[in-house]
């Protein structure tokens, strides 16, 4: 009886941790202190550019971007690139034109280029998309204080390869102490040192993985810095609201709560 109930419990034990991993919560995420956390957070324009510089000379050999528009790399408060920069990064782009029928030079309109690799996934989203802090126990109170860690998942996924690899059905997996599992099919795609910056920023692995997650959680929530603001004129707006309410609330009162009853 004892037993049976012990092994119930271990079984039960195993299969809520499995379920914790399929959801999202991933491996080990270390915490990154990005510029853009925090209520007054914003995004660094030069990181976000190194980070570009990184997307467009190592990961788009296999991913897309393919929800991000092209123009959007000259806003404000993104990698704000000059406009004949953005003009001449869209160029190297050739894209299908249905109405021509044909493929033509990408203008700044079009969007990045779609996934090169079929089992790369496209990576518009992909700092939004996945969790890199819940905990503990579930509770998420990690997140309130980190945040959802999604970028923080991207560097630790960049910078979790132990070097050991394996065959199944036919595909090579490598080991990841970040990936959900263990195991990814994703070849160890940064080694530090792999794109060489204008500014003279260290290309460290660390460097180049956090500029790429950066550039990677721009593209995800390009508005990002608009929203903090518009939040924050809210919180400003009802404080100023409250204390306008309560004054009046006090004066419409006053001369019954100020009256002697005997
Ligand atoms: C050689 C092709 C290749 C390159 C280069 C590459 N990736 Fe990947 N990437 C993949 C494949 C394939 C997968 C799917 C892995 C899987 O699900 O097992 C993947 C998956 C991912 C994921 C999703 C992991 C998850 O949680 O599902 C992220 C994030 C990612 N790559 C980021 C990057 C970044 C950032 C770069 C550039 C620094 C990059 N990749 C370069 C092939 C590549």
């Amino acid at each position: 009886m004892f037993k049976k109930l012990a092994i119930s419990a271990v079984a039960a034990l195993t299969l809520s941790t499995g379920a914790a991993v399929a959801a999202g919560g991933a491996g080990k995420v270390k915490d990154v202190d990005f510029s853009f956390e925090g209520p007054f957070g914003s995004f660094d324009q030069n990181q976000l550019q190194r980070g570009l510089q990184v997307y467009t000379e190592v990961c788009a050999a296999c991913h897309g971007l393919k929800y991000v528009p092209l123009r959007t790399l000259s806003d404000e408060g993104g990698p704000h690139l000059p406009e004949d920069q953005m003009r001449a990064y869209a160029a190297q782009f050739e894209v299908y034109d249905e109405e021509l029928d044909e493929f033509r030079t990408a203008k700044p309109t079009d969007h990045f280029p779609e996934s090169n690799m079929e089992t790369a996934p496209d990576l518009s989203l992909m700092a939004k998309a996945r969790a890199g802090f819940s905990g503990p126990y579930g509770t998420g109170l990690n997140q309130l204080f980190k945040g959802m860690g999604g970028p923080e998942y991207i560097v630790s996924l960049l910078e979790g390869y132990t070097g050991e690899t394996k065959t199944q059905a036919g595909v090579t997996l490598y080991e990841n102490t970040a990936f959900p599992g263990g195991w990814i099919s994703m070849a160890p795609a940064l080694y530090g040192e792999d794109v060489e910056y204008a500014d003279g920023h260290s290309n460290s692995l660390k460097h180049e993985a956090e500029d790429v997650a950066a550039f990677l959680m721009w593209a995800a929530e390009p508005k990002m810095m608009a929203r903090k603001q518009a939040g924050l004129t809210g919180v400003i707006f009802l404080t100023v609201l409250t204390v306008l309410l309560y004054l009046t609330n006090k004066r419409i009162w006053a001369p019954i709560k100020g009256k002697k009853t005997s």
